[in-house]
């Protein structure tokens, strides 16, 4: 049985694996590029960030309904726990749908009608976390958060995901000052193909309590620093690193370096359907090929539930 963890990096999008994304299509009446399954598979070769975001907000065509949103959702969670993963903190794109013309109330309708019963049908806790598409405007990014103020009840987050280099943070210092002020906390991708210097500030300009990736830290002694002194989490998604050409092999990975500088590092899957794995697979595969110890894998699960936002009470029943 996967060891009991949570799972902190996740995009409910990256999850349609391409056997539900031709059924969804097929339900809605869509004729995708692609002849068959296999060949929507082979297209998954990705040369960085830029290539796998191409295709991933293409293939979100498929999702039109409520329907559409809360299968997807289910599928992950079946799949999420078998891997172990009693909690769950999940990013969702709403501009990437809207923008297509799909509400956000059947984004958000959609994945809470999964959501809500997700402890009860696979003993999964969730949180959903809003994230800002940041190759849009500023002003964008604040229309979306207004639009979502009578959903709130159902977030917990906001974050910053989507094209990062040239996209810096303090572009959307005032929304997630705004999305403060609500009540919602903050996290950032950061540090994935940018630089360092991005998540300095992600931390100074947004507020961020965790940072989404943060690989790039180490090329910055001083954050090392700061990240460990503060215990910073930082949401590695090693799979996804590798696919998207951040790090050149598994074996290459930095995260027992970032775990012997003494971050608080946790391991997730991001777009599993994408990147060959979810996140027990992630373990495994560390384990595998770098030699990770089961002491070590448990720190790693230990991390995640630390890292998360759940209250005090339910964390230590997981813990
Ligand atoms: N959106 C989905 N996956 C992402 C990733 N790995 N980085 C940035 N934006 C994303
Ligand atoms: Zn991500």
């Amino acid at each position: 049985m996967p060891i009991p963890k949570a799972e902190l990096h996740l995009h409910i999008e990256g999850t349609l694996e391409p056997e539900l994304a031709f059924q969804l299509a097929h339900r809605n009446n869509i004729t995708l590029p692609y002849p068959d399954v296999q060949t929507l598979r082979d297209a998954y070769s990705f040369t960085d960030l830029q290539s796998f975001l191409d295709l991933y907000y293409r293939l979100m065509d498929v999702l039109r309904t409520e329907a559409d949103f809360h299968d997807l959702a289910t599928a992950y969670l079946t799949r999420a726990a078998a891997q172990g993963v009693r909690h769950a903190e999940i990013f969702f794109d709403p501009q990437a749908h809207t923008q297509r013309g799909i509400p956000l109330e059947t984004v958000i309708d959609g994945l809470t009608s999964a959501l809500d019963t997700s402890l009860q049908d696979h003993g999964i806790s969730t949180h959903l976390i809003l994230c800002f598409l940041r190759d849009q405007s500023a002003q964008e990014a604040m229309d979306t958060l207004d639009a979502a103020r009578p959903h709130l009840h159902h977030i917990t987050a906001v974050g910053l995901d989507s094209a990062e280099v040239g996209n810096p943070p303090e572009k959307f210092t005032e929304v997630f000052q705004a999305a403060a002020d609500l009540g919602l906390r903050r996290v950032a991708h950061a540090g994935e193909e940018g630089p360092a210097t991005y998540i300095w500030n992600a931390l100074n300009h947004l507020g961020a309590e965790r940072i989404d990736h943060g690989i790039r830290c180490m090329d910055d002694p001083e954050l090392i620093t700061h990240l460990a002194t503060t215990q910073t989490p930082l949401t590695v998604c090693p799979f996804s690193n590798v696919r998207l050409r951040a790090v050149p092999t598994l074996d290459q990975h930095p995260l027992p370096a970032m775990m012997d500088a003494g971050l608080l590092v946790t391991v997730n899957s991001d777009d599993p359907a994408y990147f060959g794995g979810y996140v027990h697979d992630n373990y495994l595969g560390l384990q595998h090929h770098l030699g990770l110890t089961d002491e070590q894998l448990r720190t790693l699960a230990r991390n995640s539930f630390t890292a998360s936002f759940l209250t005090p009470e339910r964390r230590d029943a997981l813990i």
